[in-house]
Formats: structure tokens, sequence, C-alpha cells
């Protein structure tokens, strides 16, 4: 059956340039697998003729928009968001290793997997690319929680044999047959996709990253997720661990780990010769930039993403970023864009922000037309956004004379308030 939902509707078209309609409409209609999709979008004059037949919501002074896609988030850190420490690496050892310890308990992985999904879509992120931790029972918690409410979601265990203390560290052969073992359990199922996850080089094997690389070759349209370049401590340390690599970003490439749909978080510490790389070998970054300023990690070079021509999109990076409102998101990534001491300083348009965390970030996911746009063939993913949620988002948006200023104005001063309401494409079991 065909539904329709009358409103204003923000779209993109395939080059990323944001498309709005004051008085659109959206059509959906189930596919084979009784998943939502577009079936035509538009403005209501020209799309309501076409659905004469469809049942119709109005949502008068709302705005439809894509689900916020989440390129780079921990599951597990929900609990550590703003836990203080001098940098990245103190950071993981006094809080990061002691909380995901607890994940070895499936009770405790799967009250905290509800906790974070909530949170999530109160936000208005529908899709996120996930650490999970090294313990198979906190990939379980993730999935079965995710496949019951129907979510596009993504993680995988994660990968650390060494330079780890107890109760988070694994062991090289088993880490790596259960990794496989899950990939057959759970990649392709209903939404859900796998994402083969080491930590970061520093603290696996060259024999752990050279099962990772055997299994992402062996399972291609598995995700690859980790981080690199985000801290000259680490990058210091990863450089006197792997001394023969030209880079430390050399180092993953040199073990198979560089491919479409693999995603490294920050990638703040890099030259253009690391940013050829990922160009060549289609690879993303998640930018982080909460958890940048947050961990004083640094400031990812927007500029020179774009001057070399990288994929890239938007991450929350909770818990070391600070928020899983993709407002503070996009409001941040605007704010070290701006900053110009230690690279060129941009202006990066409202649109192009908001595009990063849903299409832009989708494509970089390798799922450009599956989630993160609105338009036909998409799944139906979205957010009715109020944007009179505050007196003085009302004041200020109504004020906007343009579609940049509507954008700029939500960015600014939104968080979760703005999200009326999150709408999953996928038909719950009866
Ligand atoms: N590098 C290795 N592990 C982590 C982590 O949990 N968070 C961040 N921000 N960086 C990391
Ligand atoms: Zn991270």
């Amino acid at each position: 059956m065909k539904r329709a939902y009358r409103a204003s509707l923000l779209r993109f078209d395939d080059a990323g340039r944001p498309l709005f309609d004051e008085d659109g409409l959206l059509v959906v209609a189930p596919d084979a697998d009784g998943r939502q999709r577009v079936l035509d979008a538009g403005s209501h004059a020209a799309v309501a003729p076409r659905h004469p037949e469809a049942a119709v919501t109005h949502w008068p002074g709302r705005i439809l928009a894509p689900g916020f896609v989440d390129m780079h988030i921990h599951f597990p850190q929900t609990d550590i968001i703003g836990a203080p420490a001098d940098g990245l690496l103190p950071w993981l050892e006094n809080y990061t290793f002691p909380a995901e310890s607890r994940f070895a308990e499936a009770a405790h992985s799967e009250a905290v997997a509800e906790v974070f999904f909530d949170e999530l879509l109160r936000n208005g992120v529908t899709t996120s690319l996930t650490f999970a931790t090294s313990h198979v029972a906190s990939v379980q918690a993730f999935f079965a929680s995710a496949q019951r409410r129907g979510l596009r979601m993504i993680t995988g265990k994660v990968l650390q044999d060494r330079h780890s203390p107890d109760g988070v560290r694994d062991e090289t052969a088993q880490s790596l047959a259960d990794t496989e073992s899950l990939i057959r359990q759970w990649h392709g199922v209903d939404r859900l996709g796998y994402a083969i996850t080491p930590r970061f080089a520093p603290t696996s094997t060259d024999a752990q990253l050279r099962g990772a690389g055997e299994l992402a070759a062996k399972y291609p349209d598995t995700w690859i997720h980790s981080h690199v370049a985000e801290n000259k401590d680490e990058v210091k340390w990863a450089r006197e661990l792997f001394p023969h690599a030209r880079s430390y970003l050399e180092v993953y490439n040199g073990f198979g780990l560089m491919r479409e749909r693999a995603v490294y978080a920050h990638c703040i510490h890099f030259d253009d010769d690391d940013r050829r790389l990922m160009r060549s070998t289609k690879t993303a970054t998640a930018v982080s930039p909460t958890s940048n300023l947050f961990l004083g990690s640094g400031f990812f070079d927007f500029e020179g993403a774009d001057r070399i021509g990288y994929r890239y999109g938007l991450a929350s990076d909770v818990g070391g970023g600070t928020s899983f409102s993709p407002f503070t998101t996009m409001m941040a990534a605007y704010y070290v864009g701006r900053e110009g001491q230690t690279k060129p300083g941009i202006s990066i348009a409202p649109s192009e922000l908001w595009w990063r965390h849903t299409g832009g970030a989708a494509e970089a996911l390798g799922l450009a037309g599956v989630i993160g746009n609105l338009q036909p063939g998409c799944e139906a993913d979205f957010v009715v956004i109020d944007p009179k949620a505050t007196p003085l988002l009302a004041r200020k948006t109504g004020l906007a004379a343009n579609l940049e200023e509507l954008l700029f104005a939500m960015i600014v001063l939104g968080d979760d308030r703005l999200i009326e309401r999150t709408v999953i494409s996928q038909a719950l079991p009866a």
C-alpha cells in the first residue's frame, strides 16, 4: 500500500546539491522484503496527482529530511561520554578499556545496546558504522537489538591482540575465527552489515592485521573499520612499531586493509601521499570533530581532502565525541573547517555539512542510493523536523531568507529537540 507524507522536503541531487520543496510530498511503498522505499518525491503540486490513491499524512510546518548517517561511533562508550583525559592514549587506558571490559557480559551488552539505539533514534540517526568491543557478546547484543528494531546498522568485533590490558585483549587465532563466524551469522541479514574492526594498528600484531586483510579479501562487501592518524603520540607510537611503512596509513595498506568500504576515523596527521592513497584505494574518512576537539587531537583538513579528492563524511565518535546529535557534529565540523592556523581555513556551506552527514556519508560507506537521501529507490528512513522546536529556533528559522540560512539556523541552534520523530523503513514483525 502506498503512503504519502506532506510537509517541507529536503533531498539531494546526484552531485550532493540540496533540493528543497516548501510544500513537498514523499510517497513510499513496501518492496518485496517489506521495506518502505521512496516511490516518488517532490513538490506536492507535481507529485500528488500521480498518486491519487495514496493515504496522505499531513505534517504542516515540519521538514522531512533523510535520516542521519553516523560514520563512526562506539556503542560501548555511551557511558563514558565526557571523560576528561590528557589526550587519546591516557583516555583509552583510564576510561575506555575499563568500560569496555564489562561487555564480556551479555546482560550488560544488551542493556547498553538498548540505551544506545534509543539515543541514536531520538537524535535522528538511522544508520551508524559502529565499534563494538573485543567481546563476541557485544556484537550479538548489538545486531539482535538492531534487527528487532528493523534498522540498517553495521558493527564488528574489535580486534586487539597486543598492547591492551587483560579484559579487552583478544587472542589472534580465536579473534579471526570469531570474526568469520560473526560475518556468516549476520552480514547481509535483514539490513545488518559486518565491519572487520582492528582497533588501530598499535594494538594488533602483524598476524592479526594480516588475518583481517585476508578476511576483507574473502568477504569483499563487508566493511573495514579502524582509526588512523588521530593524535601525535599515537602516530609516533605507530611509526616505532612499524618502522618499514612509509606512513602510519601505509601500514593498513600493506595488510590489504584499504579498499572500497574501508573507513578510517580521524585522518588528521596526513600528508598528500596519504590523501592520494585514500583516493586511489577508494577508502573513506570518518571525520569526528567533537572528538578531535574534546581530546585535543587536531583539526581535520577539509581543504586538503577536497584538493586531492577522496571520500569522507561526518561522525560523532561517541564516547571520545561529546554528542549523539548530528547538529552538534555539523556545528563542530564547521568550527574545525574554519580553523586556519594549522591548515587552510574554509567555510563549509550548511547544505554541504548536512549532506556530509546524510547522502555523502552513505556514499562514503558504499550505500549511495540505499540510505541518506529521499530520492526514488532509497529506503525510507527519515526524520520529521520541527524547525520551531524552541523559541530561539522559531525566531531564527522564521527569519531565514533562503535554504542555506534555514539549514544553518538549525545546525547552530539545534539539538535532539528538533527531531520530532524518526521513521524507519523496515516493517516490523507483527
Ligand atoms: N584509537 C583507538 N581506539 C580508539 C577509541 O576507542 N577512540 C578513539 N577516538 N580513538 C581510538
Ligand atoms: Zn573512535
